[in-house]
């Protein structure tokens, strides 16, 4: 049942081009409109939205991270990220204004149900974006976008964060539809890239056996570090948690501005930090931040090892080892970004001999608060 490969992980990470083109799947328009059957919300109702506030654990959060980005871009609604175990006990501003998007691959997670349940009770309108059909959530929920990664039976998550955070986009994107704003021509773009981006996650599925043998070569580090900025953050942040759950390192995610603050005390000879380099393409900015975030970890020693577009040359020579991925809008780069670390992930375990699709005091859905 692991069609070949050696573990759920590896089959469920190779399975990602499909289940990207499966939730992109009639839902796109010949005509580059968004449909979206299960929406419920009406044109209406979504128009009156006034704030957005997404709520989830764990690497569906992650994807929750990614949303903000995108909603508040697409759409310009004010968006909050929440942890679910944190949202309802601190007196959350939300009303019937209020948009809730509780997102979750079982449906079935404890903290994200009590969650949704306190946003009804204060009116809030919940959105479900949910990998499992007429589980809680989505059941609890006024609208559902089922994402389609199919059954995930790894307990670290990885085909369906890439789905959640497709399911977000289309989210955003259809929002931005029914509402209109300036950014009209960017979304039909956006939407042609969206349609492009099965065929480059097959491809940066090529970057396997490289992230094999940088595993191999950094399985006694006592600690990786990961940076990224904008989208590039929660990337990182779902990078760490990976190498945690997986292979029972300290591994942390930072914002990569962030690190001159505090956390860049950490650093001495040979720490491994892993950067996720934004694209060069539209947004230079950024990319020129990163590169001096770059040399800062390099001068007290780091070893980097960098997640670059193809053909961002300027990064080479800030980089002990460059890993490649596909070109694609900023705001969509995480669905290629993500994949070498999830490989880096289980290779790390498979190298210190542990069970991939099984780790210690995990399970696959919690289901306690
Ligand atoms: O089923 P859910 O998406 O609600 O689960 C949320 C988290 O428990 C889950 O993403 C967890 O963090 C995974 N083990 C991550 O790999």
């Amino acid at each position: 049942e692991k069609g070949g490969y050696d573990t759920f992980m590896a089959k469920e990470i190779a399975e990602q081009p499909k289940a990207v083109s499966d939730t992109l799947l009639g839902r796109i328009g010949t005509d580059g409109r968004l449909k979206l059957d299960e929406m419920r919300l009406t044109d209406a109702e979504l128009r009156e939205v006034d704030k957005v506030v997404v709520i989830a654990c764990g690497t569906a959060y992650h994807s929750g991270m990614v949303a903000k980005y995108a909603i508040e871009h697409w759409t310009r609604i004010p968006t909050e990220v929440e942890l679910a175990s944190e949202f309802r006990y601190r007196d959350p501003v939300v009303g019937p204004r209020t948009l809730v998007i509780a997102i979750s691959q079982s449906g079935e997670t404890m903290d994200t149900i009590m969650a949704l349940r306190f946003a009804r009770e204060q009116g809030a309108k919940v959105l479900a974006i949910c990998n499992t059909q007429g589980s809680t959530i989505p059941r609890e929920s006024d609208a559902v976008v089922y994402t389609y990664a199919g059954p995930e039976v790894a307990v670290a998550s990885t085909k369906a964060f890439l789905t959640q955070i497709v399911a977000c986009y289309l989210v955003a994107l259809y929002v931005a539809q029914v509402r209109g704003n300036k950014y009209g021509d960017e979304i039909a773009a956006v939407v042609r890239e969206l349609q492009d981006m099965p065929r480059k996650v097959d491809l940066v599925l090529d970057t396997t056996e490289e992230m094999k043998r940088i595993a191999d070569e950094l399985k006694d580090a006592p600690s990786v570090l990961f940076i990224g900025r904008h989208v590039g953050f929660p990337v990182a942040l779902e990078g760490a948690l990976k190498l945690k759950e997986l292979a029972y390192m300290h591994a942390e995610g930072f914002a990569a501005g962030e690190l001159k603050h505090g956390p860049i005390a950490l650093l001495e000879d040979g720490v491994p930090v892993i950067v996720v380099v934004p694209s060069p393409a539209g947004r230079s900015v950024l990319h020129e931040k990163i590169i001096s975030n770059i040399q800062e970890v390099r001068a007290r020693g780091a070893r980097t090892i960098v997640i670059a577009e193809e053909g961002d040359e300027a990064v080479v020579p800030y980089a002990d080892t460059i890993v490649r991925i596909p070109a694609c809008p900023t705001l969509l780069q995480p669905l290629v970004a993500t994949v070498p670390l999830q490989v880096f992930a289980a290779a790390m375990a498979t190298a210190k001999g542990l069970d991939v699709d099984q780790p210690r005091n995990l399970a696959k859905s919690v289901t306690v608060e």
